[in-house]
């Protein structure tokens, strides 16, 4: 982690907020354009061009924590590239300008973007490799689910927590074949397993609300960037999370190693990855079953997000029409 980084004692401007909402609207707009094309790094490449030119725009001294991968292998958003004015506070960012670029590329549901912003020196800088995950929603005493222990135990946990029967517990998995055993565990606990093709982030922030999106668990392996932004809402929001790099290889090991992973086996708690205030914002791209997508109408463009705060716990769901848009952006 990069907290070697003085913090400062004030809370994150608030109207950065709403300037984080912009920068994922114009992020999922560039991407919508190019919805259903087959073509995921084309629309991944205009979701990461319109970020970066509204994020640049922002008066803060920002940096890439999670980003698009590493400085020689991205040219944009990369891990440690300085963005905003230059002037302002400084911040720590991570972003995904489009996740489940399959979804969008295939125009199924679910395609968001969307980035994080921290104090500077408070967000998990972790590579781009995958994490085993584990999350749930808030209310529940810390600990009750463990990402070492069995699926069946923390299913059963859970169930007592919350004062039902397993068979009344949902789990949220990514749908891969690395799973598989993972799955059977679930259901051989007696609950339900919903799969997602992609998109963890959002699949991790469904865990928060079980009454509306029916999860009460998240679980299994995803993209670590992924799971530093889902942490990073949820610490908006409430809710446990945990996770750890899978650093099978020596050359992941030394990747995280220049990130300051010193415990390539650290299982990092949601307040490892975010130690300080952060702000939270996703814009649809497709629509899913969190965000509307991009709707493209008669001179105007229409937006959904959705922007979280940890100082207050603020959700705001900003529906916007963007009629100017077609001037400055979209051509
Ligand atoms: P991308 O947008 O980078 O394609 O990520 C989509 C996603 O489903 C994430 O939500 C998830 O964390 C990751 O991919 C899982 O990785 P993999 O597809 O390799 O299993």
């Amino acid at each position: 982690m990069s907290s070697s980084h003085a913090r400062s004692s004030l809370p994150l401007d608030r109207i950065l907020s709403l300037e984080i909402a912009r920068v994922t609207e114009r992020a999922a707009v560039a991407a919508a354009k190019l919805r259903g094309r087959g073509n995921e790094k084309a629309a991944d490449q205009a979701a990461v061009d319109a970020m970066r030119r509204e994020m640049n725009n922002l008066a803060i001294v920002g940096t890439i924590v999670i980003g698009e991968g590493e400085r020689d292998e991205a040219p944009m958003l990369f891990i440690g590239e300085k963005v905003g004015t230059g002037h302002g506070p400084r911040v720590d960012i991570a972003v995904d300008p489009l996740e489940g670029t399959t979804l969008c590329a295939k125009n199924m549901p679910g395609a968001i973007a969307t980035m994080a912003m921290a104090e500077g020196g408070t967000l998990l800088n972790a590579p781009d490799v995958y994490m085993d995950k584990i999350a749930i929603g808030p209310g529940y005493q810390k600990g009750i689910v463990d990402l070492d222990a069995p699926a069946e135990e923390n299913i059963r946990a859970l169930a007592r927590a919350k004062g039902v029967k397993p068979e009344e517990i949902t789990a949220l998995i990514l749908d891969r074949p690395r799973h598989a055993d993972l799955i059977a565990a679930v259901r051989k606990a007696g609950s339900s397993v919903r799969l997602i093709t992609d998109g963890d982030v959002a699949g991790v922030i469904h865990t928060a609300d079980p009454e509306s999106t029916g999860i009460d668990i998240y679980l299994g392996i995803g993209g670590a960037p992924e799971g530093v932004l889902a942490a990073a809402a949820l610490a908006c929001i409430g809710g446990q999370f945990q996770g750890r790099l899978l650093l099978d290889t020596e050359e992941k090991r030394t990747r995280a190693a220049k990130m300051g992973v010193t415990d390539p086996r650290k299982k990092y708690q949601l307040e490892d990855m975010v130690t300080g205030d952060c702000l939270f914002a996703a814009t649809g791209v497709t629509t899913g079953s969190m965000l509307k997508g991009v709707r493209f109408r008669e001179g105007l463009i229409e937006t959904e997000t959705v922007v979280m705060r940890s100082v207050t716990g603020t959700v705001r769901w900003i529906r916007a029409e963007h009629r100017q848009f077609g001037k400055f952006h979209l051509e």
